[in-house]
């Protein structure tokens, strides 16, 4: 039995729907998930629910009995988030799983990350190669997804991308890719305490961003790469939260400084086929 944890979440669910087309009967998945209602999609098809958060140590024991391998996706709440997967990790090797997959964030250099929240991969990495348990690592770049849907700003038609984003380049590549690459490696079953960098075929800048927006909507779509205090000040007066722009910053800052520029072929090789490019995950994801 397989327990994938944030399967009511976007990249979990996605990955118990690769296990299902991949002929994994849904009598050997379980999922965990903290709001049963939420879930009635996956007890719909089958899907062994398990129910626990992350913080409840009792409930994680609970969940992972008769399991063999786990799937830890990662948490997002600040302060709490290695604590928890620490939980997840400690109930796993307490009830004797085989083999734990983490989802990890793929980064070029820890000693100069910016974002502090990528710690917590490293931190949790560590963690998971010191229990003893085998283990699979998937280090996925950042999500095309958070790029088109929340770095562009609302008005990019018309006033280009402005970001202080440097010419830093990232391998993108779409979630449902990476969530179908875990799942396939999950399904193939080989536990080898192996790290997969799953990132796209090529790694853009935002003047490709803009690019392929331009030839996407017939629009002249520029890149302006502007400072962090320019950025500050605008986002403040067009009514961005100051603790989201403190969020959005240090992400700003690692793109800049390469952290996302690894390319490797390890999705490809996972999904059979090459990840979605950059015109084509901005096509299905901004319907244009
Ligand atoms: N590579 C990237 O660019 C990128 C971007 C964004 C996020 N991430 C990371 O990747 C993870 C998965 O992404 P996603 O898009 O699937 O996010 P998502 O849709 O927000 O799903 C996160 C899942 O984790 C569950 N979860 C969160 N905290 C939990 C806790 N304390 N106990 C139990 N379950 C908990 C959520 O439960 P509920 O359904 O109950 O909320 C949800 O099912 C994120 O959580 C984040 O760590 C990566």
């Amino acid at each position: 039995m397989i327990l994938i944890t944030g399967a009511t979440g976007q990249l979990g669910g996605r990955v118990i729907e690769t296990l299902l087309n991949y002929n994994i009967p849904a009598g050997q998945i379980a999922a965990l998930v903290r709001d049963e209602a939420k879930a009635e999609s996956l007890k719909v098809k089958g899907i062994n629910l398990r129910i626990g958060n992350y913080d409840d140590v009792d409930a994680l024991n609970i969940a992972m009995q008769g399991i063999e391998k786990v799937l830890l996706v990662s948490a997002l709440e600040e302060g709490k988030i290695v604590q928890q997967h620490k939980n997840v990790i400690d109930a796993a090797k307490r009830a004797g799983v085989q083999c734990l997959a983490y989802t990890s964030h793929c980064l070029q250099n820890r000693e100069t990350l910016h974002n502090p929240i990528m710690l917590t991969h490293y931190e949790t990495e560590d963690y998971l190669m010191a229990s003893g348990l085998k283990y699979i690592i998937f280090r996925n770049i950042l999500y095309m997804d958070s790029m088109a849907l929340y770095m562009l700003g609302r008005d990019y038609l018309d006033n280009g991308i402005n970001l202080p984003a440097g010419d830093g380049r990232v391998a993108y590549a779409l979630r449902c890719d990476q969530a179908e690459a875990i799942g396939h490696v999950l399904a193939a079953g080989d536990c080898s305490n192996r790290i997969y960098r799953f990132t796209g075929s090529r790694a853009y800048s935002f003047t490709d961003v803009a690019q392929s927006l331009s030839e996407l909507t017939g629009k002249t779509v520029s890149y302006r790469p502007v400072s962090a205090e320019t950025y500050r000040t605008n986002a403040l007066n067009g009514g961005m939260p100051q603790k989201v722009v403190d969020l959005i910053l240090p992400f700003m800052a690692d793109i800049a400084g390469g952290q996302g520029s690894t390319v490797t072929n390890d999705m490809e090789e996972a999904l059979g086929r090459p990840p979605i490019d950059l015109k084509a995950g901005l096509k299905q994801l901004l319907n244009l």
